[in-house]
């Protein structure tokens, strides 16, 4: 690539923006010689329901432990089914393996989340739950689902790992059913230092539950009432997150200006840009991604490469077609919307440090290419 005029995302300069804080965090970690279950994990609970509205957060150590606990939580297993979607990061169906259920794919819409209608034909005796994918910070059809959810007894764990500071019809990404699973990688908006993730529920049993098996089921240091693992949010990391809970509203609503302006400049009718579901408040994206589908997708990535864009296929494989969902059966065609879709997607440079300028630029080569 030519020199890197537009980077995909720049967290050295987040760095730089919050330096002083950050590193008042790491001293105060370092200093007090606690690393693990302190009180800034309990801090950082607490603030982070009091953000979402959520009786109960439980930091963890990733999104797909966030997942795999939700799914433990509600008991699913070996012979159960959970319908989730083919468009999303691996750890989604992962998790759902894990526990030794089977993922059951619904089809997705034009805006790459779930689509409601697919889920009711998906749906079997052995189907325990609904798992959407908020994908890309896009809510999805959250009252429709619950709805589907109510009809046939299911339960619904929220895929949120991309959906913190995303909100529908008042409601917080990941509220809407029993549990909704975060992820804190350092490509989120809501970023730890490394990995981190947490699970929001309402349910107190299932609350108490992940509490113990996130630190080996111990109720205390001599009693282990159930055999756990060690998934503990760090509290290091818990204590960043605290902090930049602080910053995420900003944070959220610079992405949307500029995912506002990518929309205004971008012409090329070659470039589909889902629209965000209506939503009184507007705040129904968090616009971790800026995915758009289009036609040469490859051309047009290479294209921005050679002019300093980075632009990446966020994915280009649709989840039933990897090699390790092979087990399960599915073939090309099963899911046409998003195998058509993987052939089509591209995220673009999309970040709050962005300038206009390079919003500007980065449309204009977009257009250009199309225009050629
Ligand atoms: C939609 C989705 N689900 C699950 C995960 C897994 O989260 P983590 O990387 O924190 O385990 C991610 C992370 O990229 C994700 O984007």
């Amino acid at each position: 690539m030519s020199d890197v005029k537009v980077p995909f995302i720049d967290l050295k300069q987040r760095y730089e923006e919050e330096k002083d804080e950050l590193e008042a965090c790491v001293k105060r970690i370092l200093s007090s010689g606690h690393f693990v279950l302190t009180p800034e994990v309990t801090r950082f609970e607490e603030a982070v329901a009091g953000y979402t509205g959520a009786r109960h957060c439980i930091g963890l150590n990733s999104g797909t432990d966030a997942l795999m606990m939700g799914l433990m939580a509600l008991g699913i297993g070996r012979g159960d089914e959970v319908i989730t979607s083919p468009i999303s990061f691996v750890a989604s169906t992962g998790a759902i393996a894990h526990v030794g259920a089977t993922p059951v794919y619904a089809d997705v819409g034009d805006d790459q989340n779930i689509d409601p209608a697919e889920i009711e034909k998906r749906i079997t005796p052995h189907c325990k739950a609904i798992m959407p994918v908020h994908w890309g910070g896009r809510m999805s059809d959250m009252a429709a689902i619950l709805v589907i959810a109510a009809r046939h007894g299911l339960a619904v764990l929220e895929d949120s790992a991309q959906s913190m500071g995303a909100w529908m019809n008042g409601r917080h990404g990941g509220t809407f059913g029993f549990a909704g699973a975060f992820s804190a990688h350092p490509l989120k908006n809501f970023n730890a230092l490394g990995d981190g993730g947490f699970l929001l529920t309402d349910d107190d049993e299932a609350a108490k539950k992940v509490r113990l098996y996130r630190n080996h089921g111990l109720e205390d240091r001599d009693t282990c009432v159930l055999y756990g693992v060690n998934s503990r949010l760090d509290s290091l990391h818990a204590e960043v997150l605290l902090f930049r809970l602080t910053r995420l509203e900003s944070i959220v609503s610079r992405r949307r200006h500029n995912a506002d302006l990518y929309r205004r400049l971008i012409r090329a009718p070659q470039v589909f840009i889902p629209d965000d579901p209506a939503d009184p408040g507007g705040r129904a994206n968090s616009y971790v991604m800026m995915i758009v589908q289009c036609e040469n997708r490859d051309g047009l990535r290479d294209f921005l490469r050679q002019n300093g864009i980075e632009a990446l296929v966020y994915y280009g494989t649709a989840l039933h077609l990897h090699p390790a969902a092979q087990r399960y059966g599915y073939k090309r065609g099963d899911f046409p919307k998003a195998e058509a879709q993987a052939d089509k997607v591209l995220a673009l440079p999309h970040h709050q440090h962005l300038t206009e300028e390079q919003i500007s630029y980065v449309a204009d080569c977009v257009n250009r290419f199309y225009a050629a």
